[in-house]
Formats: C-alpha cells, structure tokens, sequence
C-alpha cells in the first residue's frame, strides 16, 4: 500500500501551480475556457480518452456517456479534461484496424503523457480500441479505469435473435447458396444491429472487454452492461468517482496487471469461448506490463479451462444480453472457482474473487458450471509444425469436431483478389478435404493482418451442401467468426515464413488433439523451394504504413511495435519546462 499522495506531488500541479510565466499561461488558458481556480487548484486532473466519432457505431453513446463521466468526476473532487482519441470503428477503418491499433496505443500513451494528466478513464470497447487503449495507459503508468462501451441489444429478425457478425456470415453464405431471397437479406441488414453498443456476440469486442475485467482494469462487472441499460449511465459515473480515489491512492497499473492478473484474463478468456484475436492482444498488453506471456502459456492454460459461457459463436443460442441476464462476468468468475487467483487486484483496491461468494448465476444454461461446459477445453489450440514453427491458432469449439484431425490437399491462393476467383467459380476443382490456403495476409502481408482468415465456403461446396472446410492462413479472423479455420501462422508467408513454400496439391496435415499443423513434403524439397523463394516488394515508401511494416512483430509475439517494447524501459515523464 503507498501512502496518500498531496496535491503538490501530483503531475498536473508541475502545470498549474508555480509562480512562473509558463503556468501563468496554463492558468490563463484554463480560465479562457471559463473555468476559475477554484475548479483545478488542489484537485487531480483526470483525462477521459473518448473514442467517439462520426464514423464510430459502436461507441455512438460515448457523447452522452462521456458527460456521466465527469459528473462522476467533479463528484469525486476532480477536475475532469475529455481528450478525443482515434475512434477505430471495425467496420468503416480498411484495410483493417489492426494497422492502427498500435497507433491509438501510441496516442493514449502521449495524449497522457503531454498533457497536465493525473489519471485517466478510457472509453473503448469496439475491438481494437480496448488493447489500444490500455497497451498506451499502461506504458505511460498512471492510474486508470477502463469503461466498456457494452454490448449492444440483441439483433432481430422474422422474430429471431440474430448475432453481429456470425449471423452477417452464415446468412451470407445462404445467400450465396441461393436459399434466401434479396428481401430476407434487407430484413437481416436492417435488424442485426439494433442499438448503440459494440458487437453482442463473444467476438472480439466482447473478449477484450472481458479480459481487461478479468485483469481488474475495469469496475466490477462493468463490462457485461448493455449499452443501453440505464446501469450504463451509473457505471460510467462511478468510474468517474474511482479514478479521482485511485489517483490520491497512487494506484497505479503495475500493482494491478500482474503475472496473476494476466493468468486470471487468460482464463476468463478460455471460459468465455473467446475469440482468437485475444490472443494477439493479451500477449500484447501482458507485454507492455512488462510480463512475457507466450503462445506456449495460453495453450496451458486453455487446456485446462472449459468453455463456460454459452454465447455464439461457440454457444449455439445465447448472446450478450443473456449473459448479463444470466449473471454477468462476474457469475462466470464465480463458477472458474479456484481456477482464478485471487492475490490480483482490481481498480477498486480489492481482490478480483472478493465477493463472488456472494454473486449469483441466473441461468446455469448460459453460464454453465464447470461440471457442464460447452466445450471441454479453452477455446483456443496453438499448433505448431512445419508450417508454424512460431505458432498458429485455431478456435475448435467454433468448428465441426469432424475437422479436428484432418489431412487434405492444399489449394493455394497468394492474395484475396486470387482467393475470390477460386470461391466464386462454382466449378473450380476441389473436394471436402480440400485445405483452402491464403497467404501473404499477415502482419506484413495483409498489411496489418486483416480478418480475412474466416475464408468464405467456396461455391463450388456450397452447392453440394457443405457449410465448412479447412481453411488456413497467416490472416486473422473477425472474433465472431466461426469454421474450422487455422489463422495466425506465423512467421507469415509474407517475410518467408515456411508458409511461402507451400504449393497446390502439398498435403496439409491438421492435428488439433496434438496440437500439430505440417505440410507433408520432404525437407530436402522445402530447402530447394526455400533458394528459389524471393522476397515481394515493400508494400510501403513513405508514412505510417512503411513505419509500420519497418517494425511490426509477428503474431506470436502481439503485433506490436519493436520500439515500444517495456524493456526499453520507461520513457521519461518530462515536467512542464518553465
Ligand atoms: Fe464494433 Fe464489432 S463492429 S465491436
């Protein structure tokens, strides 16, 4: 425990209090906004990083939440300061938001760190916006609370509930099929997305969400609110009460994420049937908390974590607000038992498990017990072989089991405009067993690893009825896809990975009880096609995308950049320069 902190010994006192010329400025400004010193003098400055945008759907209510926020804020004695920060909406940002989730990381961490900043509530939630947002905070090390945007309703259609992304998908396919009508289609578009609110499926949003609970980042059970529950408004406020606490007390990250704290997130993230772009970020975030959590360790750990929450994509029937009718995250904590480390913290001060013998599930059917999971193991398998030396990851309780052990032919395509010719011809040669292959879409490739991974069923099976194959590649996929798809190969075809050997016709072996993924072609023969492999052309001369793809790291170790790594230690935190 660190002992209270005095005013004089916060950041933004260096700003506002010394009887210099530059403060005086600092003063002045502050009073051209209307404010009087009775607003700022012996109260911490807190930032809200609000990723509100026009272009942002999901986080559409942040305009009004943000204002909850500071309520809670001035309650609590503190000077609130709204910051705006890179909105990230995952479906309007191409290629994908996977090329600037490190850039929004990189704006929190200086937003914060160049402003008069005491502490910080971060406003995220639609993908990318949840690690982003926390990898900055935790590099810049003052306190912070993360509020989730919450998921939103349910979706609707012809009266059934319909699921973001993994209903976009399957209907999709139907209508590629020929089995819905143009008018069927517009009734699903029109109802799938019925509220503000990120995705309400346990894709990607609603895991990262998730983990930054699970890490004590967030309020306790803040992240299973729906948007739209009046409960959204009253967490948003006392997040804004916290910060001002947590910021007199010192409490800073490094006392929250800990070894223990990243276990606890990736158990809950096993259990939760998440999605596979957690792993990316997990292994990101854990990093800049300077905590070097591998491949190696989620696959330990999802090996002995069920599947507990019954959600689609994993769960057949179930989404978001169910689970928080049922319980929340905080019922399903409740059922991991000891399986949760209870020496790690949460933003309140208090152990993450304090309280949970209290807590109750509602439906046993969507948070289930450990003794009844949706599927046995986590919800993610690390492969590795000669196709991924450093790893690749597949969600097995998201595909048919028959899949599990698989070996097929490889048909090879080397970029999604030559992948579209293949599954759009409904007479390309290829069977069931076929493995579907895309490279050249990883870090590097894609550029930014886009979420081509869910490959679509190609024509040629669809008519035969089939809704499910093999599908491989150094690509990610959507957190609310689903499929017997092999993502995440890395190193990527792209920087000569052994994936840029394989041809069409290799036969590709898939091993998911043993954890295994080879092509079966000799070594001798790899190590010929490896001298006559050339590297492709740099994507990038100029701006961020060739900082990018200059400094970029692969999957396995989160796709973040070299230089942000936490072993270049702490950057300093410069006073204001009078
Ligand atoms: Fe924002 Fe899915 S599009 S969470």
């Amino acid at each position: 425990m660190k002992t209270r902190r005095t005013y004089e010994q916060l950041r933004s006192a260096r700003w506002m209090v010394p009887d210099d010329q530059r403060s005086f400025g600092h003063r002045s400004r502050t009073m051209q906004m209307g404010y009087d010193p009775a607003d700022w003098e012996g109260r911490p400055i807190i930032a809200i990083l609000n990723t509100w945008s026009d272009a942002q759907p999901c986080h559409m209510h942040f305009k009004d939440r943000v204002e909850w926020v500071k309520r809670g804020v001035l309650q609590a004695g503190g000077f609130p300061m709204e910051l705006p920060a890179l909105s990230l909406s995952e479906n309007f940002v191409k290629p994908t938001t996977m090329l600037y989730r490190n850039m929004l990381a990189m704006e929190s961490e200086e937003l914060l760190r160049s402003h008069p900043i005491d502490g910080a509530v971060l406003m995220g939630g639609c993908d990318k916006t949840t690690p982003g947002l926390v990898m900055g905070a935790l590099s810049m090390g003052l306190p912070f609370i993360y509020l989730p945007a919450g998921p939103m309703l349910r979706g609707n259609w012809a009266g059934r509930h319909l699921g973001s992304g993994t209903d976009g998908f399957k209907f999709w396919d139907e209508r590629r099929a020929g089995t819905i009508s143009k008018e069927e289609w517009q009734g699903i578009e029109g109802g799938i997305a019925r509220s503000y609110g990120h995705c309400m499926t346990m894709g990607t949003a609603s895991t990262m969400t998730a983990i930054a609970e699970a890490m004590g980042l967030t309020l306790p059970g803040a992240s299973s609110i729906p948007a739209a529950d009046a409960g959204h408004q009253r967490m948003s406020t006392q997040c804004g009460r916290r910060i001002v606490d947590m910021v007199w007390e010192d409490l800073t990250p490094d006392m929250i994420v800990t070894a223990a704290a990243v276990e606890n997130a990736v158990t809950v993230a096993m259990a939760t049937g998440c999605s596979t772009n957690a792993i990316i970020h997990l292994i990101a975030m854990a990093r800049r908390a300077g905590i070097a959590l591998e491949l190696d360790d989620l696959d330990r750990i999802g090996r002995k974590t069920p599947v507990i929450a019954n959600i689609r994509p994993s769960g057949a029937t179930y989404l978001m607000e169910d689970f928080y009718y049922a319980g929340g995250l905080r019922a399903l904590m409740k059922q991991l038992g000891d399986k949760l480390n209870s020496s790690a913290i949460t933003v309140t001060g208090k152990p993450l498990t304090e309280g949970l013998d209290l807590v109750k599930v509602w439906n046993d059917d969507v948070i289930r017990p450990l003794s009844n999971p949706v599927y046995h193991e986590g919800s993610l398998a690390v492969l590795k072989g000669n196709l991924s030396p450093d790893g690749a990851v597949i969600k097995p309780a998201a595909c048919d089991p028959k899949f599990h052990r698989h070996k097929g032919p490889a048909l090879v395509a080397d970029s999604y405009a030559e992948l579209k010719t293949i599954i759009d011809d409904p007479d390309y040669p290829m069977t069931p067993e076929t493995v579907l292959v895309l490279r050249n879409a990883g870090p590097q490739g894609g550029p930014g690893m886009p979420e081509w991974g869910m490959i679509p069923m190609p024509k040629a099976l669809l008519k035969r009825g089939l809704r499910d194959m093999v599908r491989l590649s150094d690509a990610r996929m959507s957190g609310t896809s689903f499929g017997a798809c092999v993502l995440h190969v890395a190193p990527e075809s792209y920087v000569g990975g052994p994936l840029a050997l394989l041809k069409t016709g290799d036969i590709v072996e898939l091993d998911i009880p043993n954890r295994s993924l080879n092509m079966l072609v000799p070594d001798e023969e790899l190590a010929l096609r490896r001298q006559s492999w050339k590297p492709p052309a740099p994507r990038y001369g100029r701006g961020y995308g060739f900082l990018f793809s200059k400094h970029i790291e692969q999957a396995d170790k989160g796709c973040d950049f070299d230089f942000l790594k936490t072993e270049f230690g702490p950057q300093v935190d410069e006073p204001a320069i009078n």
